[in-house]
């Protein structure tokens, strides 16, 4: 079988950045390999730990360029040239524009700290823990040209406990993003994501 060559956007810590790392080392993700982890925050965390993985860390600073197109051409020469299969968007704030979205069509994942479509954009935990509500999860999700709105893959709840505090629930949040965004990477990579209209089909 042929490996699939991933490409990880992140602006952060990157502790999901680490959950896939992890699971290709382990096996738990077949036949994959992270070649490139692409940063827009210059000297984040993310890119320490692509690094001590022996992973290609770039920082591509998008105030070098005029607009969103351009800034995102950088990004797809650098795709281009590792020869990208697919993209991953672990903790990447920003919003992916038109160019990088129809060169990788169904193409590019995205981990979100809420269960969508409720409290898409930024903050998801806490926009959730504001709410009030009772439950709160995780989603991993293709991404279109919403925000946070493409075909939902997996979905995992938390609940929300009368103690809780934001940080709180968001530890026990990601707690679950560490599971779900590796068995959706598994499971594309294994070919078993159909996208049909607005729902994927798991054919594991
Ligand atoms: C994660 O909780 C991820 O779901 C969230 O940012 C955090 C990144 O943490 N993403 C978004 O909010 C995207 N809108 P990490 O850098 O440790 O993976």
């Amino acid at each position: 079988m042929n490996i699939t060559n991933i490409a990880v956007l992140v602006s952060g810590r990157g502790s999901n950045l680490q959950s896939i790392i992890d699971n290709i080392e382990n096996g738990t993700i077949p036949h994959a390999s992270v070649k490139v982890v692409i940063s827009d925050v210059d000297g984040t965390y993310a890119l320490k730990r692509a690094q001590q993985h022996g992973i290609e860390a770039v920082f591509v600073d998008p105030n070098k360029y005029d607009n969103k197109t351009s800034f995102e051409n950088e990004i797809l020469r650098i795709l281009a040239a590792h020869d990208i299969e697919l993209v991953l968007l672990a903790g990447y704030m920003r919003v992916v524009g038109a160019n990088l979205l129809e060169t990788f069509k169904g193409r590019i994942i995205n981990i979100h700290p809420a269960l969508l479509p409720s409290f898409p954009g930024l903050h998801g935990q806490q926009q959730a823990f504001d709410h009030g509500v009772k439950v709160s999860g995780c989603t991993v999700h293709f991404v279109d040209e919403g925000v946070d709105t493409g075909p939902i893959i997996i979905q995992r709840c938390v609940p929300v406990l009368e103690d809780d505090t934001a940080d709180v629930l968001a530890d026990r949040i990601l707690e679950q993003e560490h599971k779900i965004f590796p068995e959706a990477v598994r499971l594309f990579v294994q070919g078993k994501l159909i996208i049909k209209g607005r729902k994927v089909e798991i054919a594991d």
